[in-house]
């Protein structure tokens, strides 16, 4: 994956993000991570593995929960800022790591559970993220996927994908809902609950973020110029200077077999 054109794309942008993810407000508010974390199904001696964790915001919302947690990222930039942020807030029980979410150096059945958040829609084969979840997570173990997802409309789905990826462009597809349980089941993973909420995020926060705003703006703003009213998937509300974003957030819970 590090060797492919994307994996340097994501390297590149995510080498860019790190410090400004880490401190965004929407990514690491205590709601947002608490309607994660209350989804879950862990118990207090398990073990999880958190998927293209960032800077850890999940695994450090998850670890006073857990016995362990092991975060694992493809940059090194967020590996290096999360094992900072887990010490300075006394967390011992989160270890961080290098790798890819698609092709793990971690052997079958090492883990109680597996969580990835908002990283399938950076996967250009996500069936390999999810059957890399599936197969480090013991058998009756659980697999939770939490990611922004698209639309099954085609058009709708080519105008929100071509505002992403001016904006950040390691972003691939956002996967609709139905998708997204599709592969889980296709991988033998049992449903446990799901969940697909609306999500809200301030504009110019998002869009600084990226690393394609610099160029970009001008395009994105014509872009939604010609689709004033969105899409289900994206759509912009307020006005200028606080504008917002929605987006459909889905969550998910599988058990293995
Ligand atoms: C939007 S951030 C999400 C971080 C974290 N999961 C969270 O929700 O706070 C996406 C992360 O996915 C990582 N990533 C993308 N593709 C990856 C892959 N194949 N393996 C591991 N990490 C990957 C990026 O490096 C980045 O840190």
């Amino acid at each position: 994956m590090i060797e492919t054109g994307h994996g340097q794309s994501i390297l590149s942008e995510f080498t860019h993000q790190a410090r400004a993810f880490n401190v965004s407000p929407v990514m690491r508010s205590a709601a947002t991570l608490r309607g994660l974390i209350e989804f879950m199904p862990f118990a207090p001696d398990q073990s999880w593995v958190d998927l293209a964790a960032g800077p850890g915001l999940v695994s450090r919302a998850l670890a006073p929960h857990v016995a362990v947690v092991h975060a694992i990222d493809l940059t090194a930039a967020m590996v290096e800022l999360g094992r900072a942020e887990a010490a300075r807030e006394g967390l011992t029980n989160i270890t961080f790591a290098l790798g890819d979410a698609c092709a793990l150096d971690v052997r079958a059945g090492s883990f109680d559970g597996a969580v990835t958040r908002f990283s399938l829609h950076h996967i250009p084969f996500p069936e390999r993220c999810v059957a890399e979840m599936a197969r480090v997570v013991r058998s009756g173990g659980h697999i939770v996927i939490a990611d922004h997802v698209g639309s099954e409309d085609r058009a709708e789905s080519l105008w929100h994908e071509s505002i992403e990826r001016l904006r950040d462009p390691s972003h691939w597809a956002c996967l609709p809902h139905a998708r997204i349980r599709a592969l889980a089941l296709a991988l033998g993973l049992l449903p446990v609950r799901e969940k697909v909420v609306p999500f809200r995020l301030d504009f110019e926060e998002w869009l600084a973020r990226g690393s394609g705003a610099a160029q970009s703006r001008d395009l994105i703003e014509e872009a939604i110029r010609r689709h004033p009213g969105g899409v289900s998937s994206f759509h912009l509300s307020g006005g200028r200077g606080e504008r917002e974003i929605g987006l459909l957030y889905s969550v998910s819970v599988w058990r293995t077999q």
